[in-house]
């Protein structure tokens, strides 16, 4: 290969309003991508975005659709992979966990563990994806850091071992104690966090005046940790076992080299990944990636169509033609770019851990692996278990060709779950969705992007579980329940509610109906 620098991919989680867009922001400032604070996701008065491209999501101040942030740090290659704030898109953050090779999650220093941190720390596990986690907003008032701790050995019974630990309580952030040096990081603010935040590094004999006393403080409770054993242990953190622990104020840019530092130190990079079928690619074997989304309107002039892969082995050389694994057909990579928000660069090569987004890949699907050489798979993305229910008809009925053609494309970019059967026929097909937002997105998407407007009804189900040919056979006519397909063949069983399906399930035990893993807050 001849981009021999180490890759490290992740993706920056939290509950929403933890910090997320701010501290990508300081990451992208510290490594330099760009040279202000607001030119990632502008927020306030602070410079205009270049992320948020869809009209919806910039007035609804959310970030629905995810990018890519590439940037070089301490001769690494660092791919910041971007995710979904609202929960409702959390389908959308499974799909992108899949792409990466560790998280960064932020906890908010006063609210401690939220729905969504529960969750997300629940997905890495399921996903065996490490964790490093990142106390964040440090500079106003909040939990004290032993009981957050507490909290996360007790609710998320992973082990947290800090590597930092604040000077100060929250509130009054005077900098960290770097548990393994011993040295105290002193913090020094800027207006506004607008630039990068000066550090000084001293030994514990040069700390003096009103430190004293907080650094004192900050000394015993890193003893405390030391007898407790919370030290960090490379082998349980790749394991998941164990998350390393840091102090933070992503808007005052404090800690924030510090979790780059970590980044690069501690979070692992590409390794050997199984396909379907026990085949298995080192990165350093032929090319290999999957997609992991496809997501179009972009540019509504051009009706560009753009699929995410991330690369898992051997070198991408722009042009080159690969196999498409759900087609078997040659696919030429004629137009690949990395991607960040509105900007576009042409690529030219690429390589494990990259993300790359091919334009006008027409034939490229979530869950689909393009490879050259022997053949392979990777494993499907899951999906979550839909809880809202609508049917979908055109509303105008002259634009029905638009219709059809719009609910082809948002089932293929994922943005909700397409359902049919011969009894609702093609006109109006259900919709299912994890969260109630991501109907707007299609209501909106449909009226703007594909010229037609669409008229949703809810429908009264709440329940869905997987079944098959023959389960759909034997639920039929059974009370509260329909059996629809999704596109790829799945039968979906959908139930008034839980008791239903139980009950259902309960009384003909010879009929599958299999739970999906869970998806709402
Ligand atoms: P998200 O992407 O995870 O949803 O969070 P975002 O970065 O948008 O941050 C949510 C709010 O928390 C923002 O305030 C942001 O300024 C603030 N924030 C983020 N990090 C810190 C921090 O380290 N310390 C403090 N004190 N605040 C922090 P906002 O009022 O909602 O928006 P804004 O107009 O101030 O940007």
């Amino acid at each position: 290969m001849s981009d021999s620098r180490p890759r490290r991919t992740f993706a920056v989680i939290s509950h929403p309003d933890a910090g997320k867009s701010t501290i990508t922001e300081a990451l992208a400032l510290h490594a330099r991508a760009i040279n202000e604070a607001g030119a990632v996701h502008g927020k306030g008065d602070r410079k205009a975005t270049v992320s948020d491209w869809m009209a919806m999501e910039k007035a609804r101040g959310i970030s629905i659709t995810s990018a890519a942030l590439q940037f070089e740090y301490d001769g690494h290659v660092v791919n910041l992979v971007d995710t979904p704030g609202h929960s409702d898109f959390s389908e959308d953050t499974y799909r992108v966990l899949s792409a990466v090779d560790s998280a960064v999650m932020l906890v908010d220093a006063g609210k401690g563990l939220e729905p969504q941190t529960l969750k997300l720390f629940r997905v890495c596990a399921l996903r065996g994806i490490p964790v490093i986690t990142v106390i964040n907003k440090w500079d106003r008032p909040g939990l004290s850091p032993l009981e957050l701790m507490d909290k996360i050995q007790e609710q998320i019974k992973i082990r947290p071992t800090p590597l930092t630990w604040p000077v100060g309580e929250a509130g009054d952030f005077r900098g960290v104690l770097d548990r393994r040096t011993g040295e105290f990081i002193k913090y020094t603010r800027t207006a506004g966090g607008a630039t990068i935040a000066p550090e000084r590094r001293m030994g514990a004999d040069q700390v003096e005046g009103d430190d004293k006393d907080v650094w004192d403080n900050a000394v015993e409770e890193h003893e405390l940790l030391d007898l407790d054993e919370a030290n960090h242990d490379q082998t349980t953190f790749l394991s998941g076992e164990t998350t390393p622990v840091m102090f933070a104020s992503a808007l005052q840019n404090f800690g924030v080299a510090q979790l780059l530092d970590l980044l690069v130190e501690l979070a692992p990079g590409p390794s050997t990944t199984e396909g379907l079928d026990g085949a298995v690619r080192e990165p350093g074997d032929e090319f290999s990636a999957f997609v992991f989304k496809v997501q179009s309107g972009m540019n509504t002039a051009h009706r560009d169509r753009l699929a995410y892969a991330r690369i898992v082995s051997g070198e991408f050389d722009r042009g080159m033609v690969v196999t498409h694994g759900t087609t078997g057909r040659p696919f030429a990579t004629k137009f690949a770019q990395t991607v960040f928000g509105r900007e576009t660069t042409s690529v030219e090569h690429a390589y494990p851990g990259d993300i790359i987004g091919l334009v006008n890949a027409n034939a490229l699907r979530v869950g689909d692996t393009i490879y050259t050489g022997p053949k392979i798979a990777y494993p499907p993305v899951p999906s979550f278990a839909p809880e809202h229910f609508m049917t979908a008809t055109a509303g105008d009925i002259g634009r029905y060709k638009q219709f059809r053609k719009g609910i082809e494309q948002l089932d293929q970019e994922g943005v909700v779950q397409v359902l049919r059967s011969d009894l609702r026929g093609d006109q109006s097909p259900v919709l299912a969705a994890v969260g109630p937002l991501q109907f707007e997105v299609v209501e909106d998407r449909m009226l703007h992007e594909f010229n037609s407007p669409i008229r949703l009804s809810r429908l009264d189900y709440q329940v869905a579980r997987i079944t098959d040919a023959e389960g759909a056979l034997g639920l039929r006519g059974k009370r509260g329940c329909e059996v629809l397909q999704r596109t790829d063949g799945t039968y979906v069983a959908l139930f008034t509610d839980q008791w239903r399906a139980s009950a259902t399930a309960r009384d003909n035990p010879e009929i599958l109906l299999e739970a999906m893993p869970a998806g709402g807050a």
